[in-house]
């Protein structure tokens, strides 16, 4: 196996992160492909958090391509940002860290209209992490963005922001009624930026087609979750790029081929931040239960997460849209002391029972989740490594998973550390 796609198959935050930096140690480049700096994904090495936005955490391990693909959307002040905490920590990145010229640049007017958009959205606001993803997104599709191979020649840039930024400030002053953005002081801003980002800048695809030519070990590290994903997720609340599979190869500039692996990461219990809807959603005890016992506070901005039990509808719906061939299963010693636990296996959808994820909108926000209640576990699974010593109703809880996935569940994340891993089947 050369390639792995690692997706989320919920609402993001499944802990892709750890499994990622996991992965990367047997890998030879890590590569994003979507999203921006509204994603955070956490590792813990040796007790020490660190929390990236845009860099993909394969970094942490010497030596290892990183690549933040064509699908990207950057914002030059949190790449430096994030670029400083690393060399704090003593993360070399020179000559390993390579950035799309394809990739967009969010731009300050994409950070104001995210907020002003929600503002007037009101009630059926999105919840966006308010970092401009969606407005950056907008103006690609648009033909109104600024990437980041433009910064490589000053006139071109200077050309292409004052065209933007005439209508950008059109937009703004009569719309919103907010004041007009300073071509002079974003220019400047935006130069500084190019000294320190155009050294990191390389074909990227070009890398990839490289690695896989000679048969490197090649994980895509995708971010948010598939449900949402622009097409596929629950619109519209959900992000402006494709975390799905599909979405990593389009995003990094390979094309479909055999030997890939779609590890889809899926927490214990399902979390969601922001607004939409969450059928297995608990309004009570037990979802401010799981948001404590697990910390589900947004790793990006802070929001409290929504938390219910787990759902194999949409799980079973991520396997299809992913092609997803195994699972990760993350944070489920959270779910130790819990008297029971709950598996969404189907929805209730006006007196039928439903077991595909529905599209009708009515239907999703009006349906009641059906559940396998299977009996709970008090011992602490954290310094188990071999799946047949785990406790008979983890394995259970374990097994049920795979039995509504089809898919086999080849890792099992017992504890937020690199080394609290069970590995059923290596990867590579
Ligand atoms: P945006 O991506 O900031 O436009 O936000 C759109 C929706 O996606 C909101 O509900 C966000 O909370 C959610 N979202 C974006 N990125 C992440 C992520 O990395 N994890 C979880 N939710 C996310």
């Amino acid at each position: 196996m050369t390639t792995c796609i690692v997706v989320g198959t919920h609402w993001g935050d499944e802990g892709k992160g750890k499994i990622v930096d996991y992965l990367g140690e047997g890998a030879d480049i890590v590569a994003r492909a979507q999203g921006g700096s509204n994603a955070g994904h956490t590792v813990v090495v040796d007790g020490e958090k660190f929390v990236f936005h845009l860099i993909p955490s394969g970094i942490l391990h010497p030596g290892k391509i990183c690549i933040l693909g064509d699908g990207m959307v950057i914002d030059p002040r949190s790449f430096l940002q994030e670029l400083e905490v690393l060399s704090r920590q003593g993360v070399k990145v020179e000559g390993r860290l390579f950035i799309s010229p394809k990739a967009h640049l969010v731009m300050p007017y994409h950070r104001i209209l995210d907020e002003l958009y929600e503002r007037l959205r009101g009630k059926g606001k999105i919840g966006t992490t308010g970092r401009g993803i969606g407005p950056a997104y907008e103006d690609k599709v648009a033909r109104w963005g600024i990437r980041v191979g433009d910064l490589w020649d000053q006139e071109i840039f200077a050309e292409r922001l004052r065209t933007v930024l005439h209508y950008k400030n059109l937009f703004l002053e009569r719309v919103f009624s907010h004041p007009p953005l300073s071509f002079e002081e974003i220019f400047s801003e935006y130069l500084g930026y190019a000294r320190d980002i155009l050294p990191y800048v390389a074909d990227t695809s070009l890398l990839l087609a490289k690695g896989l030519e000679e048969d490197r070990k090649i994980l895509l590290e995708g971010a948010q979750g598939t449900m949402l994903d622009l097409d596929h997720g629950t619109y519209p609340f959900v992000t402006s790029s494709y975390p799905v599979s599909s979405g990593s190869l389009l995003g990094t500039g390979m094309g479909p081929f055999s030997s890939i692996e779609v590890l889809g990461v899926c927490k214990a219990y399902t979390s969601r931040v922001g607004e939409g809807p969450f059928p297995t959603e608990l309004k009570d005890e037990m979802g401010e239960y799981l948001r404590e016992k697990g910390h589900e506070y947004g790793a990006t901005t802070g929001r409290p997460r929504r938390c219910g039990w787990l759902d194999g509808v949409v799980l079973r719906y991520a396997v299809r849209i992913n092609h997803i061939t195994s699972l990760a299963l993350t944070k489920i010693d959270v779910l130790r002391g819990l008297p029971r636990v709950k598996i969404c296996y189907a929805y209730e959808v006006e007196g039928k029972v439903v077991e595909d994820f529905p599209l009708r909108p009515r239907f999703v926000n009006e349906c009641r989740p059906l559940y396998w209640e299977l009996g709970g576990w008090d011992e602490d699974i954290a310094p188990v490594r071999e799946y047949a010593r785990l406790p008979l109703a983890v394995r259970r809880f374990v097994e049920s998973i795979e039995d509504l996935a089809g898919v086999p569940v080849s890792m099992i994340s017992v504890g937020p550390g690199r080394g609290d891993t069970i590995i059923r089947k290596a990867l590579w």
